[in-house]
């Protein structure tokens, strides 16, 4: 385990922000990841997995420690399913793959999403009808003052729309080292309800589709859609999807017949950030090198050498201009590093 000084960050983050870490280290086994924590003379330190859920404003005068842990073990197994238990640095494409290779259904439609397994429970990923949370059996986690390692089932994380308890009554109290996931071997549960999915296998003239045929759906709709972090920094959605109540959603709908929206409950109805961002003219703009994706108004981009306040001026940007026109304010969905 070596301590390197002033390391770029630019190729750990997405969105490609070229910003310093003073100190880095990258931990492989849990040891060595236990080891990094009890470092008393860092005082601060910075949990870093994949990088794809961040916008990173400043440089880091701290410890950052790259959780880069690898394996994937079968924990426990029977006819109808398999407890697969994945070491928290697993890219999370690489295991989508993985378990489409192997006929374990669950994460298909999840996949292409930037970032690593042992993150992605913190903003519970979600796309196409199917969020991490519905195949989360549990995670291991190490308590970062007391070392301790402990495990945490379902009802434990607390998980809801790109939420759950690592981003807020335990925000920064633990390191998730790997997660186990509950997935099908047979009868496999396919969300194909998903309009676009749908059609992609329609027009495919696949009517008994595979978790390949979907996987493979999933990754046309995104590649057709969202920009692919290795050719322009991105770190997906930058927003959430506002909801609001349907006092508001009535008024809005009266001035805009055409608006997209999905109930949540009773009172309460989802509005697309992106169609509102799109509404509110800013598809496709690029301000210097911070710029909005031009075929996915919910999606920020880096063309090159934006600064992290680059795309932050332009997020702001945005809300205000959203606040202005709808009354609506677009919280982020990405965390904020400044
Ligand atoms: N829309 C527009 N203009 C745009 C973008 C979207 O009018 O520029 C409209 C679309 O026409 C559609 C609606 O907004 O009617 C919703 O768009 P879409 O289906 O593309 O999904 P989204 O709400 O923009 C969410 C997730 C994505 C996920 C997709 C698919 C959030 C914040 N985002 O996006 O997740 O892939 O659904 O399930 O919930 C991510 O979190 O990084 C992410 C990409």
């Amino acid at each position: 385990m070596q301590i390197q000084k002033n390391v770029s960050l630019k190729s750990y983050n997405t969105f490609g922000i070229d910003v310093n870490a003073s100190h880095f280290v990258s931990v492989e086994t849990e040891e060595q990841l236990k080891n990094a924590l009890a470092l008393h003379q860092y005082e601060n330190k910075f949990i870093l997995g994949g990088g794809s859920n961040m916008l990173l404003k400043v440089d880091l005068d701290l410890l950052v420690i790259h959780v880069n842990l690898k394996g994937i073990k079968v924990v426990k197994e029977n006819t109808d399913f398999v407890y697969l238990k994945v070491c928290a640095g697993e890219n999370w494409h690489n295991l989508v793959l993985y378990c489409v290779d192997h006929n374990y259904g669950g994460v298909e439609n999840l996949s292409l999403i930037p970032g690593n397994t042992g993150t992605a429970p913190i903003q519970n990923i979600g796309a196409y009808g199917v969020e991490l949370k519905d195949v989360f059996e549990s995670c291991e986690v190490i308590d970062r003052k007391t070392l301790k390692i402990e495990t945490l089932n379902y009802a434990d994380c607390n998980f809801g729309y790109r939420d759950s308890i690592f981003k807020n009554q335990a925000k920064d109290k633990y390191v998730i080292t790997s997660v186990t996931f509950k997935l099908t071997k047979t009868n496999h549960k396919l969300n194909t309800a998903y309009g676009a999915i749908n059609d992609t296998l329609t027009e495919r003239e696949i009517f008994y589709p595979t978790i390949k045929d979907v996987s493979d759906a999933v990754i046309h709709i995104r590649q057709q859609k969202l920009p692919d972090p290795k050719e322009i920094g991105n770190s997906g959605s930058f927003f959430k999807n506002p909801v609001v109540n349907q006092e508001k959603f009535n008024v809005l709908r009266k001035e805009y017949e055409d608006i997209p929206y999905y109930p949540v409950s009773s009172n309460s109805i989802k509005v697309p950030a992106g169609w509102l961002i799109e509404k509110a003219g800013f598809k496709g703009k690029r301000f210097g090198d911070a710029g909005v994706h031009e075929k996915q108004a919910l999606v920020l981009v880096n063309y090159g050498n934006a600064k992290g306040q680059d795309i932050w001026d332009l997020a702001m940007k945005i809300q205000t201009e959203v606040k202005r026109i709808f009354n609506i304010e677009l919280q982020p969905e990405v965390n904020i590093i400044s």
